[in-house]
């Protein structure tokens, strides 16, 4: 076409501005309308457990993501270091996500497992203690805090509103499910949490099965991080675009 014609109209020019615009924008807003389609099922994922949720607020509360990221990228440097790379569907759950911009500590998406549930409680009470150089702040309070778990329910349901797929059943043993994940080891008594939360880590995170603090909230969240999603089995080459 003849550049001319709006070169030399300005409306006609302001018009076709528009039109290619709002093409692009289209490009880029519908497909987030129909998320559902655009994040691929894989096996494994799950809404978090009661427990891991109350962890979590804590995790946004303390502000952990200003200096943890939860986003391992693409990269070779990265997958080698953090694992496989992080993908859509990890973090579909998550509300607010936790993805960060910024790594003064170490990206911990993948974090889950990693060490033992004390290494976790010692390096939150004091990173020092079990990283020498460590320039994490402690946060020996989390420790000291009893849990506050009354609105567990009503959090869950919350959740649910903006799309985490809870069933009645779960927000109804809500708070069963947040007590028994720290209270026991024997996954028989655990059965029902574990068949509505599949790879739920239970046990006693901080060693003292009697009370429930945010510590073992916070403990119970990092130990999942990472761990739901079993790689050997998920296809890489249908997950590639
Ligand atoms: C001022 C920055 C800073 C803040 C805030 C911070 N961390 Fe860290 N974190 C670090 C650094 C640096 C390291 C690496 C040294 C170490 O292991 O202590 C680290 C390490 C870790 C590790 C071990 C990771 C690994 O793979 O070895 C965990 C887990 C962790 N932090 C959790 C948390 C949690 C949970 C919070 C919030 C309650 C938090 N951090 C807040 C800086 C921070």
């Amino acid at each position: 076409m003849n550049n001319e014609l709006f070169e030399k109209n300005v409306v006609l020019l302001a018009i076709a501005i528009l039109v290619t615009v709002s093409i692009g924008g289209l490009v880029q807003l519908v497909p987030l309308y129909t998320m559902e389609q655009t994040i691929e099922k894989v096996d494994g994922i799950r809404p978090y457990t009661p427990l891991e949720q109350a962890g979590r607020n804590i995790y946004v509360r303390e502000g952990c993501y200003l200096c943890h990221s939860q986003m391992i990228r693409p990269f070779r440097d990265e997958v080698e270091r953090y694992g496989h790379y992080s993908l859509a569907a990890e973090s579909m759950y998550d509300h607010p996500f936790q993805w960060g911009s910024k790594r003064t500590g170490p990206d911990l998406a993948r974090v889950g497992g990693k060490y033992s549930s004390d290494w976790h409680v010692a390096h939150m009470i004091d990173p020092r203690s079990v990283v020498p150089e460590s320039i994490m702040p402690g946060y020996p309070f989390l420790a000291e805090k009893d849990l506050d778990f009354s609105d567990v329910a009503l959090h869950l349901d919350a959740l649910r509103t903006v799309g985490v797929p809870y069933t009645d059943e779960q927000i109804q043993k809500s708070t069963a499910d947040l007590k028994k994940q720290q209270s026991t080891n024997d996954p028989d008594e655990a059965e029902g949490l574990l068949k509505r939360y599949p790879k739920a880590v239970i046990g006693n995170f901080d060693g003292n099965p009697e009370r429930l603090t945010e510590m073992d909230a916070l403990v119970a969240y990092l130990q999942m991080l990472g761990t739901l999603v079993d790689f050997s089995k998920v296809n890489l080459e249908t997950m590639e675009r």
